[in-house]
Formats: C-alpha cells, sequence, structure tokens
C-alpha cells in the first residue's frame, strides 16, 4: 500500500513525464519546418521514451493500489530559437527531471518505502544516461558552430546518433 504522500509525488512525477513528452514533440514538429530530418526524428523518438517514462509510473501505481492521475495537456512552445537553444532547453529539462527523482528516492527513504525506491532506481541510471547524451550533443554543436552549413552537419551527426541508437536497441535481449 502506497502513502498518500508517496502517491502525490509521483503523480508529479507523471506531469512532468508527460510534459516532456509534449515538450519533445513540439521540439519535433519545429525541427521538421526547418527541414531537419535527423532532429525530427531524434526528437520524435525522444518524445516517445518520455511517454514511456511516464507509462512506467501509471503501471506502478496499478501495482501499488494508487491512483494515478492523467493530467491536462500543457502547451508547450511551438518555436525555438535555434537548435543549440533548443539542445540547451532538453539538458536543463533533463536536469530538472533527476532533480525531481532524487527528490523521490529522499521521500521513499524517509518515508521507508522499499518498493518505490527499488522502482525508481531505473530512473537514476536512465537520467544518468540522458543527461549525458544531451551534453554530448551540445558539445558536438559548440564544435560545429554557427556557420551557414552548420545545420546541415548538426541534421547529419543527430541522423549519426539515431542509427547508433536504433542499432542498441535492436541488439537489447528480447529485441
Ligand atoms: Fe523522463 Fe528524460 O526524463
Amino acid at each position: 500500500m502506497i502513502s498518500t504522500k508517496m502517491e502525490g509525488a509521483l503523480n508529479k512525477q507523471i506531469e512532468l513525464e508527460s510534459y516532456a513528452s509534449n515538450l519533445y514533440l513540439a521540439m519535433a514538429a519545429w525541427c521538421d519546418q526547418q527541414g531537419l530530418a535527423g532532429c525530427t526524428q531524434f526528437m520524435r523518438r525522444q518524445s516517445d521514451e518520455e511517454r514511456d517514462h511516464m507509462l512506467r509510473i501509471v503501471d506502478y501505481l496499478f501495482t501499488v493500489d494508487g491512483k494515478a492521475i492523467i493530467p491536462a495537456l500543457q502547451k508547450p512552445p511551438t518555436t525555438f530559437k535555434s537548435v543549440q537553444s533548443m539542445f540547451e532547453l532538453v539538458y536543463n529539462h533533463e536536469q530538472k527531471v533527476t532533480k525531481s527523482i532524487f527528490k523521490l528516492l529522499e521521500l521513499s527513504d524517509l518515508e521507508k518505502d522499499y518498493s518505490a525506491e527499488n522502482f525508481l532506481q531505473w530512473y537514476v541510471e536512465e537520467q544518468r544516461e540522458e543527461e549525458e547524451l544531451m551534453r554530448n550533443i551540445l558539445d558536438k554543436l559548440k564544435l560545429i558552430g554557427s556557420g551557414a552549413r552548420s545545420l546541415y552537419y548538426i541534421d547529419l551527426e543527430l541522423e549519426k546518433i539515431n542509427q547508433e541508437q536504433l542499432a542498441a536497441a535492436a541488439a537489447e535481449p528480447g529485441a
């Protein structure tokens, strides 16, 4: 049986993951308008991943007799200053999510909710990977710079990351 406090905190996390999914889908739509196919596919897949993060919490609440509250859709921005600033926004959002996961872990510790603590470990690893990925992308964007042809090379780079991630997913056991 989950406590009301932990149930409320996990529902807040559902909101955060759901907003991330919406935000990244809005970013995919903006990238598509800029003709950046690699960036579009990358953000589209990130959006799917965030929806999966949200669903994991919904499913977890089902298993502990908690009540999952599905949040209203908050409208994300529809335009972004540049690809660089868009990825900075993604990185900032991921850092916010990581802090929120750590707070959930603190709460699970305080409440001696070892089931929640065990469940949240998956998110700790996932956030480490996502923050690292976004930092690597930002580093590459800095190297490429903002010259006339930079968008072309940025998009190629994102397409390369897409292919690497798809290959890694296909190689996972059970894929
Ligand atoms: Fe689910 Fe990337 O935060």
